[in-house]
């Protein structure tokens, strides 16, 4: 009985006149413009400015990533230290940075340069795009002489200045220790060694240092992620900059990210629904309880403010249910005291899973079978395939971005129940992969996945909480959670008559959630 969804574009019905018809330009899969990032039509380059150590490195390449992971924008950063490195060789002395050492002056003018012009042609390409320059630029002159480049090669694009102030010793050592002695300039130099070298090289910057003012133009100043000044910054993408600005944070923190325990129809093969947990799922939950009050809210002995999200699907809040939530005093950073209730359940929409339309609740078998144009145009293109009255990855991504500001700003641990596909692009975002390979990502059932973003990355660590064997006690065949990838049936796997979960075999096989090395 096979079909077309309703909705369908192979269903339009033939009476329709259009001769002339919009054709959207990359074929079937096509995604309609509003999720394309085209909102932007200016060119930006972004030029740091701070004292080492105050985190600009960290806040170019979280901009660089939001625009290009959310909103399809090519941002490029251009770190002068990389171009020193290469120049001069990787472990030069804090000397070498003194204002009054001409030699050093001079070489580090050369990297400035070298890394200026391939940002000049990187700019220039065509479309939209955002250029990170990430220096110090701690001198009025420096940044003088990088606007005269821009404008000598013809970059009409807008310019802003993002100056990162940090005279907190506490996070300032914290950044040395965390993120610069791991960098190659002190790669197997003794650490105390290194401490002080980096702070008689913080030093000689400090001698010469002039904040931004007002002569400088367009910019933000960021100090000690807490306090913004924001100067004569206009137009849709530079204010986008500058609202994603204003919710990071340098401080270390912890996202965990789960999945729902099994539910009734990840137990069937069928996706989406509004189904409740199975008994296994259940004993997720529990686990998952457990798991919080061991490995989450405790720190060093200390009980520490931890959050909770959930969609507002029945399968996540079930999987949240058992968590504890004790209450205590706990201060803002503007000194508003409050009760605090651990790991208290906000349940958000956007997290819900990725809607299948017509398609919701079949197995995908029976997508195969009933709609198999559309079975096999989303195998042809995952990311942007749009399911009949439903979403497609690309819809979700928007959706989930006001809530990876959300994530990028909280200070707290937080712990996200949700679902396959959405933490599909959330994993996606943190862990710097492209957004065409997050509809691909393996994230099975009954694992918390901890993310620890860093300066130069993000850390991950997986937690099995139960078992393959455990969830197979019920008797049942193994769930289908993921839809099969084009040409990925194994040889040899014949279909088994009548039961949809039985014929569904041949995509369990390649499944990576039941076939995780961990579980
Ligand atoms: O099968 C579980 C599920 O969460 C479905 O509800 C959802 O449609 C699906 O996973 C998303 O995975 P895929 O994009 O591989 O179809």
């Amino acid at each position: 009985m096979a079909g077309t969804a309703p909705n369908s574009p192979t269903r339009q019905p033939r009476t329709v006149d259009n001769p002339l018809p919009h054709v959207l330009p990359e074929g079937q899969n096509a995604a309609p413009l509003e999720v394309m990032g085209s909102t932007a039509s200016d060119k930006v380059v972004v030029i740091m400015v701070g004292l080492p150590a105050t985190g600009k490195t960290h806040i170019a390449k979280r901009i660089c990533r939001f625009l290009s992971f959310f909103h399809d924008i090519p941002a490029q950063i251009f770190n002068v230290g990389d171009y020193r490195r290469k120049l001069c060789g990787t472990q030069m002395p804090a000397e070498f940075y003194n204002p009054d050492n001409p030699e050093g002056l001079k070489a580090r003018m050369m990297a400035c340069d070298a890394a200026l012009a391939d940002l000049v042609e990187y700019i220039k390409q065509d479309g939209v795009r955002v250029a990170a320059f990430d220096a110090t630029n701690t001198t009025f002159q420096r940044r003088q002489h990088i606007i005269k480049v821009l404008n000598q090669q013809g970059i009409r694009s807008k310019k802003i200045f993002i100056e990162s102030i940090c005279d907190s010793s506490t996070i300032l050592d914290d950044n040395i220790r965390n993120v610069k002695l791991n960098t190659p300039d002190y790669r197997d130099v003794d650490p105390e060694e290194a401490v002080d070298d980096f702070k008689l090289r913080r030093a000689n910057y400090e001698k010469v240092y002039e904040p931004l003012s007002e002569r400088d133009g367009s910019y933000i100043k960021i100090i000690n992620s807490k306090q913004y000044i924001v100067n004569a910054i206009r137009g849709y993408l530079p204010l986008k900059i500058v609202h994603f600005v204003m919710n990071l944070h340098t401080l270390g923190r912890t996202f965990y990210l789960t999945r729902h325990g099994q539910s009734e129809y990840n137990l069937l093969g069928k996706i989406g629904g509004d189904s409740g947990l199975t008994p296994a799922g259940t004993e997720y939950a529990r686990r998952l309880a457990q798991f919080a009050k061991e490995q989450i809210i405790h720190k060093d002995g200390v009980e520490r403010p931890c959050r909770l999200w959930t969609s507002t699907l029945r399968r996540t809040k079930q999987t949240a249910q058992f968590i504890e939530h004790n209450k205590f005093e706990h201060m803002w950073d503007n000194g508003e005291k409050f009760e605090w209730i651990q790991l208290r359940r906000q349940e958000r929409r956007n997290l819900d899973e990725l809607y299948a339309g017509t398609c919701d609740g079949m197995t995908y078998k029976e997508i195969e079978e009933v709609f198999p144009e559309e079975f096999a145009r989303r195998q042809d293109d995952k990311l942007a395939y749009r399911y009949p009255r439903g979403e497609s990855y690309m819809d979700v991504t928007l959706r989930l971005e006001p809530l990876a500001q959300e994530m990028e700003r909280t200070r707290e641990p937080v712990l996200v129940v949700g679902h396959q596909g959405i933490l599909r692009i959330l994993y996606a975002y943190f862990m710097g992969l492209d957004r065409k390979e997050a509809p691909y990502v393996s994230i099975p059932l009954n694992n918390v996945i901890e993310l620890t973003p860093h300066a130069y990355g993000c850390h991950e660590k997986r937690y099995c909480l139960m078992m393959k064997e455990e969830m197979l006690n019920d008797g049942q065949d193994e769930p289908v959670t993921s839809m099969p990838e084009k040409g990925q049936a194994p040889p040899g796997v014949t279909k088994r008559d009548s039961s949809v979960m039985a014929e569904n075999m041949i995509f369990a096989a390649t499944d990576p959630i039941m076939n995780a090395p961990s579980c």
